[in-house]
């Protein structure tokens, strides 16, 4: 590094490294978090840098050279608490709190950085072999050149990027300037001192805890699609997040790398050659873009997590309908079969709130149709579920039947909301409906045209009960390598699928909420279950863990998967109950209702080769476990709710791992078995077969009983709190329509009071039921008249209204 190039600016400081290529930055973003950027400092062309997934620019503290010594200068910035350290020779940058260095960057002078480059002019004329791969790799039938062709360097706008496109469209023959780029990755070591656990970048099917991974296959991101994935491996699954957590009794600290590329992420715990303390050592590549790392010091695991927030944002509040139970099936015949479903939770009063139609309810796979035949009165079938409060969700995949009498695709076509191919033609893969076309939805122009499809007007047999599931937005491409798009298909802007790869599901997930609420008028709040996700998706809504198998090891990883994703922010996730592929035998199907009823997205759903599975096909035994899971749910649903709530506000997942609550406990830094739901309760389902008993690892030295809304302390005395809105709009937001309930048990005498409330809402009975219900016969339950006034104000019915 050349610290004479040092400046310090309004907002961080920057200075050259590596013989002047190179542009260091640093913030100190308010909270507790340091960012450390690294990008060219004159490109050919600009790299791309990721958007819409820091929910704005990160508020920065004005920095200051507190010393500068022979090859190193030392910044800090508020009171002084923490420093930065540059040396320059060799280049690393540390991050020391109270005179403690916490994280090394580029410890042993690894950091690596591609810059881009003019191809060999061999490589150009003629049609020559790059033995490296450096240029175009061979990957089975698949060949990914890595130079693709200019655009104008303004490319970011929009409207020059179409107008460029369509002269390369209308003359094909001529030849723009090649600005090939080739090799293109980026990477640093990190050494986090004194750490040993490390956790967080899912979606792996792996233990919460990650894994020692030198000399063994790194952590893999790169969004695929892949069926019936193999369970303990560290390849890339349908969704990423770049965020690794790590945690030591005395401190927490997060690791957010920001690049939606493939990326690898290599992690070893060893000992530092210079001191004797533990450390983890973290190796991120991506395969293009830049460095942007953010160093989050917590010191506490809640601190981690806010400041995780308020960089990628908090959990959305799901309406509550959605925190109940799902009942899902590739996929329900027609509209008899879905009213006999419905009827049939009626019949044998199992209470759920929403059904679910999968890709056969189009018309030839073609979303935002019907199925004439089959689903003839969408509208009436809709107002059935309505009348019990119960909703409908369908799917809505990224990929476009290439139908040229759709008016739906000749839209998209000619409003160029399609991913191109490299030479700038529309490109096509192969996914349900055949031949296809993908939607861009890295492009905001697309985003809002495809929103704009699911008003009422144009999304014909659809109502304010219809919810959406966005599936195969890895995007998966059954005929594309790895069964995804290629990296040198071509996005607005001129970007490069390889570049943004990981966001793609991300962004479509963005354009359907942005859709639903639209469609309510901003009043609403939507629900979308997305497959694929990003850092930031937690905005969005739900996510669940793709094609899992129904036997008892994918029952088994679903809770580390979960708490993988609880910790990186992605906070409403599940897991197929009962197991997508194959058919589960009744024990499995029972326990995985009762480990799916404790998981924050509970829905069952089977493949179209199952057999039929709803809860009272397997005898009274089975119809009542099933019926006493779902149940459990629902009397809970007013804790789900509080937790939910809390998760929007202040990042606190309602899932979380034992060493959340419980940071100095080292037994639990290992645990993937056992977890809590919110501070109160302790999970520990049943993943094993013939099973009666379970140990459970009761954790906490002082807290012995645990119950609902907080927990007895051993002097007996508890509190909690209890959060209650409308349960469906946006109202607690914007008219500030919610209650905030503190509940104090303190010396056998129950007492409420409220934390925050300004207008009187309608209570669900459920609350109370549970309230009153589970207190010990010595409680004393005392309901002050504002109370009264809340619950004289109206009472719903049914579900989870
Ligand atoms: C793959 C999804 O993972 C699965 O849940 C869905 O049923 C099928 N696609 C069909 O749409």
């Amino acid at each position: 590094a050349s610290l004479d190039t040092l400046a310090l600016t309004e907002r961080g400081a920057s200075l050259e490294v590596f013989e002047e290529r190179l542009l260091l930055q640093i913030w100190a973003v308010q909270n507790g978090t340091v960012r450390v950027a690294i990008d060219e400092l004159q490109p050919i062309k600009p790299r791309y840098k990721v958007v819409d997934v820091l929910v704005g620019e990160p508020r920065c503290e004005q920095l200051r050279i507190e010393w500068r010594r022979a090859g190193c200068v030392s910044l800090t910035w508020g009171p002084g608490q923490h420093q930065v350290r540059v040396s320059a020779s060799p280049f690393c940058l540390e991050v020391v709190c109270e005179e403690e260095v916490i994280v090394t960057l580029n410890p042993k002078g690894r950091l690596c950085f591609e810059t881009l480059q003019d191809p060999p002019s061999s490589l150009i004329s003629q049609d020559e072999e790059d033995p490296l791969g450096l240029w175009q790799e061979n990957f089975k039938q698949f060949r990914d050149i890595k130079a693709n062709g200019e655009f104008p360097k303004n490319y970011a706008d929009e409207d020059v990027f179409f107008q460029h496109y369509s002269i390369i469209k209308l003359k094909p023959c001529i030849t723009v300037n090649i600005c090939d780029t080739g090799p293109s990755s980026v990477g640093i070591d990190l050494s986090l001192h004194g750490f040993t656990n490390v956790y967080g970048l899912p979606e792996h099917a792996d233990s919460l805890r990650l894994k020692d991974t030198s000399g063994s296959e790194p952590y893999r991101l790169y969004n695929l699609d892949v069926f019936g994935y193999k369970i303990n491996r560290r390849l890339g699954l349908y969704g990423s997040v770049p965020l690794l957590v790590a945690h030591k009794p005395d401190r927490t600290l997060g690791v957010f790398w920001l690049n939606a590329s493939e990326t690898l992420g290599d992690n070893g715990p060893t000992v530092k050659w210079s001191r004797l303390s533990p450390e983890t050592n973290v190796s991120w590549v991506s395969e293009s873009g830049q460095i942007d790392c953010f160093l989050l010091l917590g010191p506490s695991p809640a601190q981690v997590f806010s400041q995780y927030a308020q960089l990628t944002g908090y959990q959305a509040l799901p309406p509550l309908f959605s925190l109940g139970y799902h009942q899902c099936r590739w996929s329900y015949d027609d509209e008899e079969d879905v009213k006999s479903v419905d009827a049939g939770f009626d019949l044998h009063a199992i209470p759920y709130d929403v059904i679910w139609l999968d890709i056969d309810h189009t018309e030839r796979k073609r979303y935002f149709t019907w199925d004439s035949k089959l689903f003839p009165n969408p509208i009436d079938m809709q107002l059935h579920l309505q009348r019990k409060k119960r909703k409908l969700v369908v799917i809505n995949d990224p990929h476009i039947k290439a139908d040229p009498h759709w008016p739906f695709f000749f839209a998209a076509r000619d409003g160029h909301h399609f991913v191109n191919d490299r030479d700038g033609n529309v490109y096509y893969g192969t996914c349900w409906p055949g031949n296809s076309c993908y939607l861009d939805f890295s492009s905001s122009r697309t985003r809002s045209w495809y929103a704009s499809q699911f008003s009422f007007d144009k999304y014909k047999g659809s109502t304010e009960s219809l919810f959406v599931w966005n599936d195969m937005n890895e995007p998966s491409v059954f005929n594309g390598p790895e069964q995804t798009m290629p990296k040198d298909a071509v996005h607005c802007g001129g970007w490069e699928h390889r570049d943004l790869h990981n966001l793609y599901g991300f962004f479509q997930h963005m354009a359907t909420v942005e859709g639903l609420i639209t469609r309510s008028g901003g009043l609403e709040r939507p629900f979308v279950l997305s497959r694929s996700f990003f850092a930031g998706s937690q905005r969005m809504g739900a996510i669940w863990t793709g094609d899992n198998i129904a036997t008892w090891e994918y029952l088994k990883i679903s809770i580390p998967m979960l708490l993988s994703l609880s910790i990186t922010g992605i906070h409403f996730s599940g897991a197929d109950v009962g197991g997508f592929w194959q058919d589960p035998d009744p024990e499995l199907l029972v326990r995985w209702y009762q480990a799916g009823a404790l998981q924050p997205f509970f829905r069952g759903h089977s493949a179209k080769q199952t057999k039929r599975r709803e809860p009272w096909l397997f005898g009274d035994t089975v119809t009542s476990a099933v019926r006493s899971a779902i149940q459990q749910r629902y009397y809970l649903l007013p804790y789900w709710y509080t937790l939910f709530h809390l998760a929007h506000t202040s990042a606190l997942p309602p899932t979380r791992p034992l060493w959340v609550e419980f940071p100095k406990e080292t037994e639990t830094f290992i645990m993937d078995n056992q977890y809590m739901i919110g501070s109160a309760l302790l999970a520990c389902p049943v993943t094993d077969p013939g099973v009666t008993e379970v140990k459970v690892f009761l954790p906490g030295s002082d807290e012995v009983s645990l119950k609902f809304y907080g927990y007895l302390s051993l002097q007996g005395n508890a509190e909690g709190m209890l959060y209650l809105d409308d349960g469906h709009s946006f109202n607690y937001r914007d008219k500030k329509q919610f209650s905030l309930r503190t509940f104090t048990l303190w010396s056998g005498r129950l007492t409420s009071s409220y934390c925050k409330a300004t207008k009187k809402i309608c209570l669900c009975p459920q609350t109370f039921v549970v309230l009153l219900v589970l207190r010990p016969p010595t409680w004393k339950l005392s309901v002050d008249h504002r109370m009264q006034s809340i619950c004289d104000h109206g009472l719903c019915c049914g579900g989870s209204e």
